[in-house]
């Protein structure tokens, strides 16, 4: 095995908190929803029995309407803010209020194709599945519940990320006058210029304060002050209802099956029409609330081949900008298009590199075809990873920024190593 095989295994072991992985012991000490997805897949290229009880851990969190939270409070730990008192959340184990992509199904396909141990692999399944199924059923029924084809995320930590630039216009409706005082605990281990500034922090404190307000009600959808249709989230489930559906008619469940894909053609139309530009078949999230498109897209303006979905132009604009994005930083992909004006190159999700998102657009490249650019993709993601298995990187310089020994960066190598 390689150094960084042995290295990356090690921090999914020093980061196990007894079946369930933390991100970062200090950063994030409890255990979150897609990182938990990616940890999984980690785990199971060298410890399956352990990768399979990653999501068990997981499910403890789900609640009875279905919903699968960000994070699930296993333990209490002193280092995080907004820790658990501040959801109101009636669960056991505490949880927040609101959810992340919903990446869990297209990891377990990836989980059940790699198992050596088929016979584990199709035990945890069948109990698996019924609350992946539940977990998607509620993202549309409360997501979507106009039928559209497009689900709403209702605070910007449900996107994954968390302070992409793509949010400002829907952020500035947020009034922040009215919050209480609260103390941020993130910069007490990373430098101040790698994370969200306060405003982004008051904005999303103000955000919690609606949500538990309103007890996390389906009218959230029509009501919250932030609603975005997230190319990213869209995509993820889109991508992942295919996944289920594979799992369903493996399992023999042609009529959940059968479900899915009247799910999937829905959503096909629906990102489509709702979310592809006019003219140069490019995809942007968009405000709910304005009806405006965001226009300032970032790695994610790359994951519709993820999804199987190509633009107007049979994916040419996506491809165009990706050539000119890559002519611009050392290291493919930024979370932010480099040529924009807000570009911070070690900001967190406004211009630094994520491991995870190059590895769900290496996937999507190759599904469409796109070998080269996935093979770009691949070969800059491996270089970064000899600085270490860092939270972030900077796209010009490849260092490594935000927490060090991160989990899922560490999982997505082995997840790489093991596809190569
Ligand atoms: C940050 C990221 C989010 C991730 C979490 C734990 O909040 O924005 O995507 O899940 O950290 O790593």
């Amino acid at each position: 095995m390689d150094d960084l095989s042995q290295k990356a295994r090690n921090i999914l072991k020093a980061n196990d908190q007894g079946g369930y992985t933390v991100p970062h012991a200090k950063i994030y000490p409890f255990q979150w929803n897609w990182d938990s997805a990616f940890c999984a897949l980690g785990w199971m290229t060298f410890d399956e029995p352990r990768a399979w009880q990653e999501l068990h851990m997981l499910f403890k969190g789900q609640w009875p309407s279905g919903k699968l939270p960000h994070i699930v409070f296993h333990q209490d730990a002193e280092t995080y803010f907004p820790g658990p008192d501040w959801w109101h959340v009636d669960h056991m184990p505490k949880t927040s209020g609101i959810t992340q992509p919903p990446l869990v199904a297209s990891m377990v396909l990836k989980m059940i194709k790699i198992a050596k141990d088929e016979k584990l692999a199709e035990e945890n399944l069948k109990i698996l599945f019924p609350k992946i199924l539940a977990y998607h059923r509620w993202f549309h029924n409360f997501r979507d519940p106009e039928h559209t084809g497009v689900v709403a995320c209702i605070h910007p930590w449900e996107t994954g990320r968390d302070n992409a630039r793509e949010w400002d216009p829907a952020l500035e409706a947020i009034k922040t006058d009215h919050i209480p005082a609260y103390t941020r605990k993130d910069t007490h281990f990373v430098d101040q210029a790698e994370r969200p500034t306060d405003l982004d922090y008051d904005r999303y404190v103000a955000l919690i304060m609606y949500l538990t307000s309103h007890q996390y009600d389906r009218s959230l959808y029509f009501e919250a002050p932030f609603r975005v249709a997230d190319i990213g989230t869209n995509c993820i489930l889109l991508r992942a209802n295919k996944d289920l559906a594979e799992l369903a008619r493996r399992l023999g469940k042609t009529a959940i099956a059968r479900e899915l894909l009247h799910i999937i053609e829905r959503q096909k139309r629906g990102i489509q029409k709702l979310l592809q530009g006019t003219h140069s078949g490019f995809f942007y999230s968009k405000n709910l609330v304005t009806r405006r498109r965001l226009r300032k897209p970032g790695a994610m303006a790359f994951i519709p081949f993820y999804a199987g979905l190509k633009g107007k132009t049979e994916g040419q604009a996506q491809i165009n900008s990706f050539d000119q994005w890559a002519g611009q930083v050392r290291y493919m992909c930024p979370s932010l298009n480099p040529d924009s004006p807000d570009f911070e190159q070690t900001r967190y999700w406004s211009g630094p590199v994520w491991a995870v998102v190059n590895y769900l657009l290496i996937d999507g490249f190759n599904r469409a075809g796109f070998t080269d650019h996935a093979e770009k993709l691949k070969e800059d993601t491996l270089e970064l990873f000899q600085n270490g298995f860092w939270e972030y990187y900077d796209p010009q310089t490849g260092q490594g920024l935000g927490g060090a020994d991160f989990s899922w960066t560490a999982a997505v190598y082995l997840a790489m190593k093991t596809e190569l």
